[in-house]
């Protein structure tokens, strides 16, 4: 079954038919929220909002392993992840969709994975590919059916938060090759791949990131943007449901 993680802004569930919810305990802990099941797009999906559906957790006290291991225990056989970003490539203006297919990974002090020696099991999972190439795919196709730009083939920066960056932080992820920037890809996309499951960010583009846009980045504007950026991601979303 699919299950979407949903981001900043990603509240309004009118789009789901909900069905029930299950309060999942884990061996990490709890999600940020039961799991929601429901219907789109005429088949069963999960849904589970990643700050909690009043917005109440910020990013790096998010308990990445306790959603990721929610959302296997309800049955997820893969993930599209909802996350809110903003834009280093000029190309991109908010409230754009973008489709990442690489991670740079700047968090720190997270709980990032599930071989962390206490079940003395050591693994090294392949990262080569963060995202699932076939759930990227499909997720590009439905966006082009709907005749909506998604900008893909891009690399996604992963940053601490809950601050948003300076400019010369932003100037040092461009050099790095970042084109996007948010504070929730990792280490979720990295947890999904440890249990198995195919895993693709589709990301909205709230504002341009810091130094890179005129003036300060605001919390009204990132809230506007995200509206209709939303909007067109859980369509793009629904019309994956039955491709
Ligand atoms: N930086 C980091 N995370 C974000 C941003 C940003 O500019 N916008 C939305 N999430």
């Amino acid at each position: 079954m699919l299950a979407i993680i949903g981001g900043s802004g990603a509240y309004d569930l009118s789009i789901l038919d909900v069905c029930n919810k299950r309060v999942i305990r884990t061996p990490y802990g709890s999600p940020s929220d039961p799991v929601i099941t429901g219907v789109m797009g005429g088949g069963e999906v999960l849904f589970l909002p990643r700050h909690g559906l009043s917005h109440k957790i910020p990013p790096h006290a998010i308990n990445f392993r306790a959603n990721i291991w929610a959302l296997q225990e309800c049955s997820a056989t893969e993930i599209i992840a909802l996350n809110a970003v903003g834009a280093i490539n000029s190309r991109l203006v908010p409230p754009d969709l973008a489709l990442p297919d690489q991670v740079l990974d700047y968090t720190w002090g997270r709980k990032h994975t599930f071989f962390d020696g206490n079940s003395g099991i050591v693994r090294h999972i392949d990262f080569t590919n963060p995202y699932s190439v076939d759930l990227r795919a499909r997720i590009e196709d439905a966006a082009t059916s709907l005749g909506l730009d998604c900008f893909t083939n891009c690399i996604y920066a992963a940053t601490q938060g809950p601050r948003l960056e300076s400019a010369a932080e932003i100037n040092r992820l461009e050099r790095d090759g970042a084109d996007i920037v948010g504070m929730t890809g990792m280490p979720e996309a990295a947890l999904a791949r440890e249990l198995g499951i195919p895993y693709a960010s589709l990301c909205v583009v709230a504002n341009m990131a810091a130094g890179r846009g005129e003036g300060e980045i605001t919390l009204e504007e990132i809230e506007r943007n995200l509206v209709g950026g939303i909007d067109n991601a859980f369509r793009v979303i629904e019309k994956s449901v039955t491709l």
